[in-house]
């Protein structure tokens, strides 16, 4: 996999990326089956606000169910994991940005105005965190299911929103843009690679 000239500059300049057909729609497709079938199997949870012992659940900050996905767990998620693998060598190799490991974590908006309040993935000092890739799995996306994801770069004064359709990717540092996910009237479905940087 490689950067476009296009999403280096970006990335540089506006702290973001945006590409569609990530995997193709075949593909797409069938992780999205995959995803709904961890769903309906009951394998996410209520996702918490904060780490550790401060754990707690507060729909009125982030309404959507989690799980952690790990390779090896299905054969349609482990070809989504591989092409987050791809994105972060590539990522590394054209943008500089030494990144190493990766988490990923699947995320379902249950529907009914859930959503996500304004918020960084990490900040400086506090987490390695460097790059946050998301992948949506949401067919047949229309403006009325709502759950736009809301961007607000640094360097321009207005927010940028991004409908998360199917097979869509969008890419940013972690420790520069605040986002926030609109509610969401129906099920929204998403993937998230959180990539740390190399070292401590
Ligand atoms: C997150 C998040 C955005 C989205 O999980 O930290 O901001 O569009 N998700 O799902
Ligand atoms: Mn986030």
């Amino acid at each position: 996999m490689e950067l476009t000239d296009a999403e280096v500059e970006a990335l540089g300049s506006h702290g973001y990326f945006l590409r569609d057909a990530f995997l193709g729609e075949p593909r797409a497709l069938a992780v999205r089956a995959a995803v709904l079938a961890r769903v309906s199997a009951g394998a996410l949870r209520p996702a918490g606000i904060r780490r550790g012992t401060d754990h707690s659940v507060d729909t009125s900050v982030r309404g959507d169910h989690i799980e952690w996905v790990l390779p090896g767990a299905d054969a349609e998620l482990e070809a989504l994991w591989n092409h987050f693998h791809a994105l972060g060598e590539a990522v590394s190799s054209s943008a500089y940005l030494g990144l190493g490991r990766f988490d990923v974590q699947l995320a379902c908006y249950p529907g009914g105005g859930a959503h996500y309040a304004r918020h960084r993935d990490a900040f400086p000092g506090q987490s390695n965190r460097r790059l946050t890739a998301i992948w949506y799995a949401n067919a047949g996306w229309t403006p009325t299911d709502g759950g736009l994801l809301r961007l607000y770069p640094e360097d321009t004064g207005a927010p940028l929103d991004v409908a998360p359709m199917l097979d869509r990717l969008v890419v940013f540092l972690s420790e520069r843009l605040e986002h926030e996910v609109l509610p969401s009237h129906v099920q929204r479905l998403a993937l998230t690679a959180w990539f740390y940087g190399r070292g401590p």
